[in-house]
């Protein structure tokens, strides 16, 4: 495995290499980052993962500079998943003068996460366009885990005609349900104990959708009341529709539930996707 530091050094790397996947990440890897690679490795030849946290998808009073940055570790547990490439540029390197050329996105970008990070797609989408120009993969693996920036992507790639297949993986948890993420290591025991209530919270939604509640105003006002009355300080609380994350018709199968809720000082998020039954309303089976 090799380890570069520079667009340069990345370059002379894979020059007259094809077939590569590339998996973006901000470092500080755990399991779900892995499984991403897991991913790569089964659909290119060639893997080229990104370590970058990327200071133009953080707001003014985020935590980019507490955010955890674990380079060598990060390095060991890559080249034990058999990684070709890591690269991990500096700042300067990506941000050679101030970015002022920035990706647009749908309106959409600025609902869920994007109304309580303004700017942050902006952002996200400007450093993952910079890294297919400067990796030039052919595949890029994103996780299911941060479900609005795995959208996008995939809108992304699609209106600006990016010559980039996005494959999705699933969101990796803890043993209690707990997705994992790299935040997760900012809470404290208690808060730790705590957080599996937001992922509890997405399965009991999903099981009143699947049992056939279709007042989805009230099951999100029903979860976010029960976040708020354990002490989280909730963002959002939202059932949208797969296919374009708009509010969903109440006959919608494919839905998804997502969720961003502070506990302390720390922000999770977390989503479910639900496959409704289709044929729950009756005189549309005679066929069956
Ligand atoms: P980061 O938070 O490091 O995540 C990198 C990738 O890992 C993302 O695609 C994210 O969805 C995925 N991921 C995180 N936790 C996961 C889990 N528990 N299971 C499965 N996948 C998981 O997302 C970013 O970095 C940045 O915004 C980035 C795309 C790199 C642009 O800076």
């Amino acid at each position: 495995m090799v380890v570069t530091h520079t667009i340069a050094e990345l370059r002379e790397c894979l020059r007259g290499v094809t077939g590569i996947v590339l998996v973006p990440t901000m470092g500080n890897l755990h399991q779900g980052h892995l499984d991403l690679v897991r991913i790569a490795r089964q659909h290119g030849v060639f893997v080229v993962v990104s370590l970058f946290v990327n200071p133009l998808q953080f707001g003014l009073n985020e935590d980019y500079s507490k955010y955890p940055r674990t380079l060598e570790q990060d390095c060991k547990k890559l080249e034990q998943c058999g990684v070709d490439v890591v690269f991990a540029p500096s700042e300067r390197d990506l941000y050679p003068q101030p970015q002022q050329v920035t990706v647009e996105l749908p309106p959409v970008a600025n609902e869920l996460c994007g109304a309580f990070r303004p700017g942050h797609f902006r952002g996200v989408a400007t450093v993952v366009l910079k890294l297919f120009n400067i990796v030039q993969p052919y595949i890029a693996v994103f996780g299911k885990k941060d479900y609005q920036q795995l959208y996008l992507m995939r809108q992304m790639t699609a209106q600006l005609n990016l010559p980039v297949d996005i494959i999705g993986g699933e969101t990796v948890r803890a043993s209690d349900g707990l997705a994992l993420s790299s935040r997760n290591q900012y809470l404290n025991v208690a808060e730790r104990a705590e957080a599996v209530f937001l992922y509890q919270s997405l399965a009991g939604m999903r099981l009143s959708i699947m049992d056939g509640v279709t007042d989805f105003f009230k099951l999100e006002r029903q979860a976010r009341e029960a976040l708020s009355a354990r002490g989280w300080r909730v963002d959002y609380v939202a059932i949208r529709s797969q296919a374009n994350l708009a509010e969903p018709t109440a006959s919608e199968c494919n839905l998804v539930i997502l969720a961003a809720a502070w506990l302390g000082q720390t922000r999770l998020i977390d989503n479910l996707e639900v496959l409704k039954e289709r044929g729950a309303v009756p005189g549309r089976n005679l066929d069956l």
